[in-house]
């Protein structure tokens, strides 16, 4: 008997997705990335008058260490104060709370990494950033800043993640967390003191800190709207250094994480210069150009108390009158990373650089793509237990069938192991390519053939995806809901999964795929690219299928050629399966990379 579906739609999508800002809906610990509707992104730089390159900075380094020193960059008339660093002044630093012998946060050191590793030296590493699994997340952000970190770990790195404390982290969570101390701290112009409440939580040899402050977090959701988010997020990039500072833990390396965080190494080289902490070095890393966090300049002048001369064209300022978060973090940070290879060319062209392509050009000395990998602990289809039937390599064939009947049992679909069943786990957004899907769907319906799709987003694609359940019943299936179970359950049962992105700065969802044996059909864009290897049928190699350009013709093209395979050819489908789950997709060498560019950082 099928399982009746519940469904939800996210009420909040279509007025978010007028924001510069990440859409909102939380469902337990997660809620949904909303996307910059075109209007909203910046003016292009080319349409102010100084052009990046006019900026007088002989090198990215001198860009870097010059603002705060009185440098290069133009500054406005007249001359900014320059806030005294903002350290917690110990009258109003509460005493740090001795906790409980088996409350003591355990040190990452403890974790021994593998001898060859622990041979390189340790480096210390504070992860800034606004979402991370298991407390909260949106999207593939929530699993990096989750990942990385513990695959740090094994690099013989120290890491501490600093988190805004939600409301939404689940209780589970907050109840393990210990209080670590608390100060007052000064924000805006206005003088007005601000309550930073550290609580900790340690886990796999990581140290989180979750940032207190009922005022800019309590709201319930990460993301609301920009009006909250500028104030919000410049709060957290200050109240993490602060709190750096205040637990007196200066690492060697800040890694702060798209737009959210992108004011910390403004801070760090202006109102933090003169503390301890300006020994360490900075960077930031894209996950999505699309989100910048811009808004007018006298609006984040006041709420960041930044100093006027940040506001310069070279750095926060854009068009005539904004302020771009993630432009000035990318100027002052010491290192800019993406998510791929790909992406970190495609981001200096102006289709794919959201109007920062010439900031992004200017500053490509210090740009670099690591791929993200995938957490194996929580990915891994033998031992997870969310599933129907576990599974490995050597039972894939047998256990993906009756994975995929029990999913279709579940969904409601026709039950028939026979059938090819496509998946498709995606925040629905025009950044996913869900138009060329809806496009084409009715030529995909054959007969033989299934769609399962699972996310939430903007309207108009819930609405599409809900017309064509009803249209196809019985063989497509619109999951308009974000559900962790569901979806590893996708991707274990289904046959094949698409992501056919009209850009993708990484893309987790094909990793998750490939591991779990199911064939990824994606667009040769960004880390998708960099991933997925197309299948050659002469040859009998490669990982997936794929096509180059955005249109519908060439995604219904690719997934004729897997159908075709799929169906008259099934051995070679079957080795590509097997193929799949046997590549290499963990964070190890990615990890490793991040750590040879935290030693060269450090040198
Ligand atoms: P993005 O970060 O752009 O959304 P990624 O591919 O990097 O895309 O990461 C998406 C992550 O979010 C994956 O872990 C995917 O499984 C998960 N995800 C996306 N939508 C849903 C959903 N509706 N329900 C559960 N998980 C989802
Ligand atoms: C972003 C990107 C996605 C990437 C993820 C994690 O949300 O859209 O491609 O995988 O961040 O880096």
């Amino acid at each position: 008997m099928a399982k009746k579906i519940t469904k939800k739609t996210s009420k909040t999508a279509s007025k978010a997705a007028a924001e510069n800002s990440k859409g909102a809906e939380v469902q337990v610990a997660a809620v949904m990335k909303e996307d910059l509707p075109e209007k909203e992104i910046p003016a292009p730089e080319s349409a102010v008058t100084v052009p990046e390159e006019a900026v007088p900075t002989a090198s990215a380094e001198a860009v870097i260490q010059e603002p705060a020193s009185g440098g290069p960059l133009t500054r406005d008339a007249e001359a900014p104060e320059i806030t005294e660093p903002s350290q917690p002044e110990a009258e109003h630093a509460a005493p740090v709370e001795p906790a409980a012998e088996e409350d003591v946060p355990q040190s990452s050191a403890e974790f021994a990494a593998p001898e060859e590793i622990a041979a390189t030296p340790r480096k210390s590493v504070a992860f800034i950033g606004s979402e991370c699994y298991p407390f909260v997340k949106t999207g593939g952000l929530g699993d990096v800043m989750y990942a990385l970190p513990k695959a740090l770990v094994k690099q013989n790195c120290d890491v501490r993640v600093i988190l805004p404390r939600y409301k939404c982290i689940h209780w589970e969570y907050q109840e393990k967390m210990v209080y670590r101390g608390a100060f007052d701290m000064d924000l805006c112009a206005d003088g007005r003191r601000y309550y930073v409440g550290i609580m900790e939580y340690v886990w796999d040899g990581v140290v989180y800190d979750f940032i207190d402050n009922e005022e800019f977090f309590a709201w319930g959701n990460p993301y609301t709207d920009l009006v909250q988010d500028i104030p919000k997020y410049c709060y957290f990039a200050k109240a993490a250094l602060a709190a750096l500072n205040y637990m007196d833990w200066i690492p060697d390396i800040i890694h702060c994480h798209d737009w959210q965080a992108a004011l910390v190494p403004v801070y760090l080289r202006t109102q933090f210069e003169h503390t301890a902490l300006s020994s360490a070095k900075t960077i930031l890393t894209i996950h999505n150009l699309r989100f910048q966090g811009v808004y007018n300049i006298p609006t984040v002048r006041y709420w960041s108390g930044l100093p006027d001369y940040v506001f310069d064209l070279g750095a926060l300022k854009t068009g005539y009158n904004d302020a771009n978060m993630l432009k000035g973090g990318l100027a002052y940070a010491n290192v800019i990373t993406t998510v791929s290879q790909t992406y970190a060319g495609e981001i200096q062209t102006a289709f794919y650089g959201e109007s920062l392509d010439g900031h992004l050009r200017y500053h490509s000395a210090k740009l670099r793509g690591i791929v993200n990998g995938i957490d194996y602990d929580i990915w891994n289809p033998n031992t997870d237990t969310r599933l129907y039937e576990n599974y490995d390599i050597a039972t894939v064939l047998d256990k993906k069938k009756e994975n995929k009947r029990k999913l279709q049992e579940e969904l409601g679909l026709a039950q028939d192991d026979q059938k090819f069943v496509i998946g498709l786990i995606s925040r629905l957004t025009n950044q996913k390519g869900l138009d060329l899907v809806n496009a084409i769907i009715p030529d995909i319906m054959d007969g033989n053939t299934q769609i399962v799709v699972l996310g939430t987003g903007d309207q108009m694609y819930e609405d599409s995806f809900r017309y064509y359940e009803s249209a196809y019943r019985g063989s497509v299936c619109s999951n308009i809901m974000y559900d962790e179970t569901r979806a590893h359950r996708i991707y274990a049962g289904a046959d094949a999964l698409l992501v056919p992105s009209l850009f993708e700065p990484c893309g987790l969802t094909q990793l998750i795929a490939m591991h779990y044996g199911t064939v990824p059909i994606v667009r040769e864009t960004g880390g998708l690219k960099d991933t997925v290897t197309p299948y050659n049928m002469f040859s009998n190699t490669g990982n997936g299928f794929t096509f180059d350009r955005y249109e519908a013709g060439l995604l219904l093209d690719a997934i004729n050629r897997a159908k075709e395979l799929y169906f008259n050819s099934r051995w070679c489908w079957d080795e590509l399966v097997q193929r799949d789950m046997d590549k290499i997709l963990s964070w190890q060498n990615s990890a490793k990379q991040y750590k040879e560019l935290y030693l060269d950082l450090a040198r």
